[in-house]
């Protein structure tokens, strides 16, 4: 009698604890989101960007496109594999908040969380042996704000990304605006991308 629940259940836990294993899904995950239009991308994925966070105990959290991540389990910083046919690489990995400090009123989007190159696949697993122009900031969402939708893209790197001079260390990480920078640095369309929901951590 209650089988049809209890698989459901499972179902759902399942789906919980893996990555993304399909770019349909992923992108429909982004639509539903209006994550392309808000940050003003073209999202066709032809690979999956997999995203881990390190946990002080027990296995990293994998993430799948919208899953929702406790903050205390984003510290970071996260470890990167691409799935696909997209070759050696360089790559360069985005990773950007459009809902700050709120998604009704995001006056400070897009926060730049993560902006690195010279990532090189390593058997899936994208390795960089050059200091990121950004390195990863944890989400902090505000309390009382909604759930924010960190997102991760991964481009291939463009012969101008290593020379540009848009963005630096020092460049204030608010108002940051990915679809522009890919532009100004020829990095074309992200190639892959997944996104997790962040909450403020419950106050007590
Ligand atoms: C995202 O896009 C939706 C639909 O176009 C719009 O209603 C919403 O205000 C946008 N949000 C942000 C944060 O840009
Ligand atoms: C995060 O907080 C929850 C609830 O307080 C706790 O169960 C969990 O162990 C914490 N995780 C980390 C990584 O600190
Ligand atoms: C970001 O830049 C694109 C141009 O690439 C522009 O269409 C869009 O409005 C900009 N977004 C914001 C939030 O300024």
């Amino acid at each position: 009698m209650y089988l049809p629940r209890l698989t459901s259940v499972l179902t759902l836990a399942l789906a919980a604890v893996g990555q993304d294993v399909s770019t349909r899904a992923v992108e429909k995950a982004f639509f539903a989101a209006n994550l392309p239009a808000n940050l003003s991308i073209v999202f066709k994925p032809t690979a999956l960007l997999e995203v881990a966070f390190p946990q002080a105990t027990g296995p990293p959290i994998v993430l799948h496109a919208g899953i929702h991540v406790p903050r205390n389990g984003t510290a970071g910083p996260p470890t990167f594999h691409v799935v696909g046919d997209v070759g050696p690489g360089p790559f360069v990995v985005a990773t950007v908040d459009p809902d700050a400090p709120t998604p009704q009123d995001p006056t400070s989007a897009q926060i730049r969380h993560f902006l690195g190159g010279n990532f090189f696949n390593h058997g899936s697993l994208l390795v960089n042996n050059t200091p990121a122009v950004s390195n990863f900031l944890q989400p902090t969402p505000p309390a009382g704000s909604p759930a924010h939708r960190y997102t991760f893209l991964l481009f291939h790197q463009s012969p101008e990304f290593a020379t540009q001079m848009f963005v630096d260390s020092a460049t204030s990480v608010a108002n940051f605006n990915i679809s522009l920078f890919a532009s100004e640095v020829d990095l074309g369309n992200p190639i892959a991308g997944t996104f997790m929901l962040v909450a403020p951590e419950p106050t007590t």
